[in-house]
């Protein structure tokens, strides 16, 4: 909440000196010119700070603006949509060149986007995607393919299913720890997986919640997984490093071997995961890239001065294994 108001004063003290915070007259798709001095605002929708992976992107995001000499208003929605479709419109009501937001959930936009759009305000995504009925309510979408993520997760799942099979029983019991209930990595994420997991009788998902993306979600989601089957859980698939963490702490204080009794799987290669890959304690690593802000900036100034842009812009990412995270940490940056 202190960070929203900081961010909502920001804009308040904004609207009473407009021309420092760009001219607004651009149309959705095509963009205006910036401020009087060329100046580019960006109003930045953030969806909180619930992870490792957000902290890095928004990192990536200011450091990036100050590179390149755009005004940011940054606000964070500490996870809750209203917020975010309140800080866009005030952003739409301060006139700023390009609107940028991270969608806490798919569905929802349609109202405040038209709002964007009827301003002659810009929208590009990042990060995550909204589904909405016109594709025109924003410019381009910055960011990963969730259902490949997935789909990498699974796949090896399916290439190690024997090794999954800690108990020996032929049956690989997966648990999975969800992302937040709308958002689309945790709707695509799970497609993904269960599209390509599907291929193999022997592996099947026996309990599947969300931990929000966080990692006391977690470990409290994994105590009650533990709880519910107290030997036979052999994978689980967290949408994120930060719930697979949280997962180890549950699966350490229930006296088992993380990445042994019960092998690891997870999305983002932050930090903290691939130590714990590194340490044997995760087995397997989806990277997803944090670092969107440099490329958010060059599609901001070219959207900004009406030049084209693709409409979708997607990242490129790898995965690991516990040998490539113990050779990747030294050099990682985030
Ligand atoms: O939208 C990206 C996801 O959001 C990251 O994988 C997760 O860590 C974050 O909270």
């Amino acid at each position: 909440m202190k960070k929203t108001l900081i961010a909502a004063s920001t804009l308040s003290l904004c609207a009473l000196t407009l021309s420092a915070c760009g001219g607004g007259d651009s149309a959705a798709g095509s963009g205006g010119n910036g401020g009087s001095d060329g100046t580019i605002t960006m109003g930045f929708a953030q969806v909180g700070a619930e992870s490792g992976w957000r902290t890095a992107n928004t990192d990536s995001i200011k450091q990036s603006a100050e590179d390149a000499g755009v005004e940011l208003q940054f606000s964070d929605a500490q996870q809750k949509q209203e917020n975010q479709i309140s800080a866009i419109r005030t952003y739409i009501q301060q006139k700023v060149d390009v609107i940028a937001f991270s969608p806490v959930v798919e569905t929802g936009w349609d109202a405040v986007l038209q709002e964007a759009k009827a301003a002659g305000i810009p929208v590009i995504l990042t990060d995550r995607a909204v589904d909405v009925q016109d594709d025109s309510l924003y410019v381009t979408f910055l960011g990963s393919d969730f259902v490949e993520e997935g789909q990498k997760a699974g796949q090896w799942l399916v290439d190690n299913a024997a090794e999954a099979d800690a108990d020996g029983d032929g049956d690989v019991n997966v648990v999975e720890l969800q992302g937040t209930t709308g958002a689309a990595p945790a709707i695509d994420r799970k497609e993904g997986f269960e599209e390509v997991i599907a291929d193999d009788d022997t592996i099947s998902i026996s309990q599947s919640q969300t931990g929000d993306f966080t990692r006391d979600g977690g470990k409290q989601v994994m105590e009650a997984f533990l709880q519910n089957e107290p030997e036979g859980i052999d994978v689980v698939y967290a949408h994120n490093d930060d719930m697979g963490l949280g997962a180890i702490e549950a699966i350490e204080a229930a006296g088992l071997t993380p990445g042994e009794d019960i092998k690891i799987i997870t999305v983002d290669a932050v930090k903290d995961g691939m130590q714990a890959l590194a340490d044997g304690k995760i087995n397997f690593i989806v990277e997803c890239n944090p670092l969107l802000g440099p490329q958010l900036m060059e599609l901001a100034e070219k959207v900004v001065a009406g030049e084209e842009v693709e409409s979708r812009v997607v990242t490129e990412e790898t995965t690991f294994t516990q040998e490539q995270a113990a050779e990747a940490l030294p050099d990682r940056q985030y």
